[in-house]
């Protein structure tokens, strides 16, 4: 295949889209840039002082890991920087963070999950970078608010995710399809490596955290249930992977197909609720699997339509192939 940059594909491939801006391709330049370094101590995490935890709980009252930290700090200090934000969002920050007012400021917000599935570094497993493009709402003579982070996802201009796996890869979406890059650490340069990826329209693999089962409604235990039965669309159980990391679970369902579920969980009765965050995980991953031909459900709406009402939100996901995520629907409206 010609060795196509993820530049010359902007310029080449997404020139009806609206995102295809010099601002767009500028930060995706700055994107790409913080996931090299991000890539490159992921890569050699066991040789640096970057295993483990940094003793800190963030806002999500889970433990930081170091390269939590490390992937989040490279993010806003290389982002800031790239004249394209006026504003960003991460997993592991409580309140939105403004691009200070010393650097140029731009029209895109930028909501990120700096690093996902961090509960799998320390033992070498995938972890990714996850990131959402949403345009500003408020005017440029005004300083940004939480209001331009609260967008729908069916308003993103941009979604994608950089996986740190046996290779690197960027996957994005400008609405124009989603594309696949690998980096070539050769030349340093992520090279298109998968061009319009599809999600097939029927799967044969389920995927979600078993251990919760005790914790789901009955609704739900019937749909995993009906996922390993002989009734159902294939008329045999579904092969079961999970990985533990977000990223590297639904890359192999753009992939391969199937169904990823992280269902809402009864753990405390009075609060149930899911754990992935809808801004920073549900929605650019909902964005990029519709755009590949598949469908994202929270169990009773698109995920793309779900009008946030706070930052950390979080929500049930059952995303991949369209037909395994309308069984999905069908079960939770009673119509199966
Ligand atoms: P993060 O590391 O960004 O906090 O995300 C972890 C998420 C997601 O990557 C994965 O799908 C899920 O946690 C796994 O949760 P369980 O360990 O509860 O299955
Ligand atoms: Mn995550
Ligand atoms: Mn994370």
């Amino acid at each position: 295949m010609r060795q196509i940059t993820v530049t010359e594909h902007l310029i080449l491939h997404q020139k009806k889209s609206p995102a295809a801006t010099g601002m767009f391709t500028g930060l995706l330049h700055d994107l790409i840039l913080a996931a090299k370094l991000i890539t490159r101590n992921v890569s050699s995490a066991g040789l640096l002082d970057v295993l483990g935890g940094t003793g800190e709980i963030n806002v999500q009252g889970e433990a930081v890991q170091k390269l939590d930290d490390f992937a989040n700090r490279v993010l806003i200090h290389r982002m800031e920087r790239s004249g394209a934000l006026c504003m960003m969002a991460s997993e592991e920050i409580a309140d939105i963070i403004p691009v200070p007012s010393r650097f140029t400021r731009g029209d895109y917000v930028l909501i990120f999950d700096p690093l996902d599935g961090s509960s799998n570094i320390d033992v070498n497993i995938n972890t990714g970078t996850i990131f959402s493009i949403l345009r500003r709402r408020t005017p440029a003579s005004q300083d940004p608010s939480i209001d331009d982070a609260l967008q729908a996802g069916m308003h993103q201009v941009a979604a994608g995710y950089i996986l740190y796996g046996p290779s690197t890869m960027l996957v994005y979406t400008t609405g124009q399809g989603v594309h696949g890059f690998t980096l070539d650490p050769s030349v340093g340069e992520f090279l298109l490596s998968h061009p319009n990826m599809q999600i097939p329209e029927q799967g044969k693999i389920y995927s979600v955290n078993e251990g919760n089962y005790l914790h789901w409604d009955n609704t739900t235990q019937n749909i995993v249930n009906y996922f390993k039965s002989k009734d159902n669309a294939i008329g045999s159980p579904y092969s079961m992977r999970y990985v533990g990391s977000l990223v590297a679970d639904f890359h192999r369902t753009l992939l391969y197909g199937g169904i990823f579920m992280y269902p809402m969980d009864h753990r405390s009765p009075e609060k149930p609720r899911g754990k992935l965050r809808l801004l920073c995980e549900a929605s650019p991953l909902s964005f990029v699997a519709e755009q590949a031909g598949g469908a994202a459900t929270d169990g009773l709406k698109r995920i793309l339509e779900i009008e946030p009402t706070s930052l950390h939100e979080r929500v049930p996901l059952f995303i991949g192939s369209r037909n395994d995520v309308e069984v999905v629907n069908k079960f939770y409206a009673g119509a199966m």
